[in-house]
């Protein structure tokens, strides 16, 4: 079987990738990124000499690009992690989120359909669905409410997706799911930020009242949903997953001190992010009845690995807190 995973330098794609190489022995994958900030080539150290794999820089907002990829050699799936993925650079600039997130969406569904691959899985997020009142949890028939440019951008994504299924019968699947940790992860989101900024005795800024809540879930649990979805689920359908696990950010906060043996006067409230989604909880029943998937990891043992991973990987860290991050981290974060 041999996929296409853009996006693939990010986060989850490279967990993606990895956790496939060494799931089966007859998957080959081909890596498609961009390499923006976020993308980075050190995330899939270690499998660069691997035959089944191979790395190609390309926009998927380029269809010269993207016909270049397709013309080279016939996949089985596309699986599309491609994406701006961070809501506070969205409410400061959402260029590139309306950009990769729906134009380039658009443009990989057109180059899919004209290459005829047999299926491509949009990796989507439970941010579409928007904000929760204390009740309650998302299913895949929760109307679409975006709350920030980020999560518009990836609605106005899956929408085009279901228009393509519906108009013109592309087989195409989209899961959705909440919030990853784990290793790899870029230190502008929450738990690498705190894992991070902790080991160094900086302070922890969390946002508001910090009683917002997310749904955790372990990276290679995400990785093996869509997996699952990727090779059974029904085309045209939207498949939740989620790790039940969902606990105010404070708690997190409060949980990666305790395990760090840190004070928690390094936490620092400062001022909320505008329209600030306040609850997200996922209802991951149909993928677990129709599907089979279930979450491998608790909690408890998943955020002690991650920790050990960013404790363990010092020049990553120092690497992606370098550069760019200095000058983000001075903007978001100084006088906030
Ligand atoms: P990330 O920001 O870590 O990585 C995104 C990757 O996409 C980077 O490697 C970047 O270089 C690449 N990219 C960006 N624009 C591109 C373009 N135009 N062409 C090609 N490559 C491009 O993101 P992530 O956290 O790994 O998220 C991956 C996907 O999963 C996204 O679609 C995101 O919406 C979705 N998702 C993320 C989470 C989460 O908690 N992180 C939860 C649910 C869904
Ligand atoms: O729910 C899935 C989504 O989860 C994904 O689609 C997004 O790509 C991913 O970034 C994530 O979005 P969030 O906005 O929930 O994640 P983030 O890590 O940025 O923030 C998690 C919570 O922590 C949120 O309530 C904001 C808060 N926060 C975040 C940061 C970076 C803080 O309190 N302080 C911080 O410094």
């Amino acid at each position: 079987m041999k996929l296409l995973v853009t996006g693939g330098a990010g986060f989850i794609g490279s967990n993606f990738i990895r956790f496939m190489l060494k799931r089966y022995d007859d998957v080959e994958i081909v890596n498609f990124d961009a390499l923006t900030y976020a993308g980075n080539l050190e995330n899939l150290a270690g499998i660069e000499d691997e035959k089944r794999y191979a790395f190609v820089r390309g926009d998927i907002t380029a269809r010269a690009d993207l016909d270049a990829i397709f013309d080279a050699s016939p996949f089985d799936a596309v699986l599309n992690f491609a994406a701006e993925t961070h809501v506070d650079r969205s409410l400061v600039d959402a260029g590139p989120f309306v950009s990769t997130n729906v134009a380039g969406t658009q443009a990989l569904i057109d180059a899919v359909q004209q290459h005829a691959v047999p299926r491509l899985v949009q990796v989507s997020t439970d941010e579409v669905y928007g904000t929760l009142g204390p009740d309650g949890r998302f299913t895949e028939t929760t109307p679409l409410q975006p709350n920030n440019p980020y999560s518009a951008s990836k609605a106005g994504g899956d929408c085009l997706v279901r228009a393509a299924v519906r108009c013109h019968g592309l087989d195409a699947v989209i899961t959705r799911c909440s919030n990853n940790f784990g290793p790899y992860q870029f230190p502008e989101k929450l738990i690498p930020l705190i894992i991070a900024n902790a080991l160094e005795d900086k302070d922890l800024p969390v946002y508001g009242d910090g009683m917002q809540i997310r749904d955790w879930i372990y990276v290679e649990d995400h990785c093996a949903g869509i997996d699952c979805v990727m090779r059974n689920g029904i085309a045209g359908e939207v498949y939740n997953i989620g790790g039940s696990y969902d606990v105010p950010n404070l708690e997190i906060v409060k949980t990666i001190l305790r395990l760090l043996d840190k004070p928690e006067s390094l936490i620092t409230f400062v001022t909320d992010r505008p329209g600030h989604d306040r609850r997200y909880a996922i209802d991951s029943s149909r993928i677990e009845q129709e599907l089979g998937w279930q979450p491998a990891h608790t909690f408890d043992a998943a955020i002690q690995d991650t920790i050990d991973w960013y404790r363990a990987n010092p020049d990553w860290v120092a690497h992606t807190r370098s550069g760019e991050y200095v000058a983000y981290y001075e903007k978001m974060y100084a006088g906030r």
